[in-house]
């Protein structure tokens, strides 16, 4: 597919996999197309594609300009937390991207992110304020959340006595681990500290910039890697794919929260 098979504001939406001259696209994700420059290893162009995934799976259908957003609301989260921590993106001005030929220019545009490749941290550094999905099904197992002793008699939606990190690995199917495999897994103690400290403040503050906005955030994932000897933060930020936001005025405890702003007649189908 070139630029001009692939329309701007499409009503199909953005599937991807299109190709670039002088660029590989080397990983396709879920929901991402990373792209490098042939012969740099150092920098790449991460694609945010209206591809649509869940529970792990990619569904059929797109849905328009989904890309876009993801990619706007994992900026607007930079700027917040800036102060807080760097991150590996340069620009997301595809005009700012070295050697991007122009005639891709509009389509990439709001989509794409240039970057430089961190070394990625093969952890998900999972948080969670409130008991939902995975979490909830794991305390009605065991009574537990990951190593967290946890009190009795909590529901579905509860608010947790304290913000808790529950990473996992990443993989395929991501499995939960302990913050002790994690720090294993990150490799160096005082960086997992760091990881652990940043992370839970970046939550506080997302947390309460939600709350002005009405909008409680139940449970996050970040991704971090290292860049020139830091800590950054990579991927996506905040976004609604990687975290569960509801509405903070219609919460019900003891079952799922619908999400307001979900289209109900969408009923996506299955790819693999
Ligand atoms: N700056 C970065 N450096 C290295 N890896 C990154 C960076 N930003 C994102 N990634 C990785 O790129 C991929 C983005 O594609 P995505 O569709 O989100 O993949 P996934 O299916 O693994 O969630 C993820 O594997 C993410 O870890
Ligand atoms: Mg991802």
């Amino acid at each position: 597919m070139d630029a001009q098979q692939t329309p701007v504001n499409s009503a199909a939406g953005y599937p991807g996999g299109m190709q670039i001259p002088g660029w590989e696209l080397f990983y396709k994700g879920k929901v991402r197309d990373l792209y490098r420059k042939h012969g740099d290893a150092k920098q790449m162009l991460m694609v945010a594609t209206d591809r649509l995934s869940a529970f792990d799976v990619v569904m059929n259908e797109t849905v328009p300009d989904r890309g876009r957003v993801l990619t706007h609301i994992t900026e607007y989260w930079l700027e917040q937390v800036a102060d807080t921590i760097g991150a590996a993106r340069i620009s997301c001005d595809p005009a700012e991207v070295p050697g991007l030929p122009e005639e891709f220019h509009d389509v990439l545009r709001g989509r794409c992110t240039w970057t430089y490749v961190a070394d990625r941290v093969n952890v998900e550094i999972v948080l969670r304020a409130y008991l939902a999905g995975s979490g909830f099904r794991e305390y009605q197992a065991t009574g537990r959340l990951w190593e967290h002793e946890l009190p009795a008699a909590l529901q579905n939606s509860s608010k947790l006595p304290s913000v808790l990190h529950t990473p996992t690995t990443k993989a395929e199917v991501d499995e939960p681990i302990t913050w002790a495999q994690a720090t294993e897994l990150i490799g160096d103690p005082k960086e997992a500290d760091v990881i652990h400290e940043v992370a839970s403040r970046l939550f506080e503050t997302a947390a309460a910039r939600s709350a002005e906005a009405g909008v409680l955030l139940a449970d996050t994932k970040f991704e971090f890697g290292r860049l020139n000897g830091q800590i950054v933060l990579i991927d996506e930020v905040l976004t609604p794919d990687s975290s569960r936001y509801w509405p903070a005025d219609s919460i019900v405890p003891g079952q799922e929260q619908s999400i307001a702003w979900t289209r109900k007649s969408y009923a996506p189908t299955c790819v693999r």
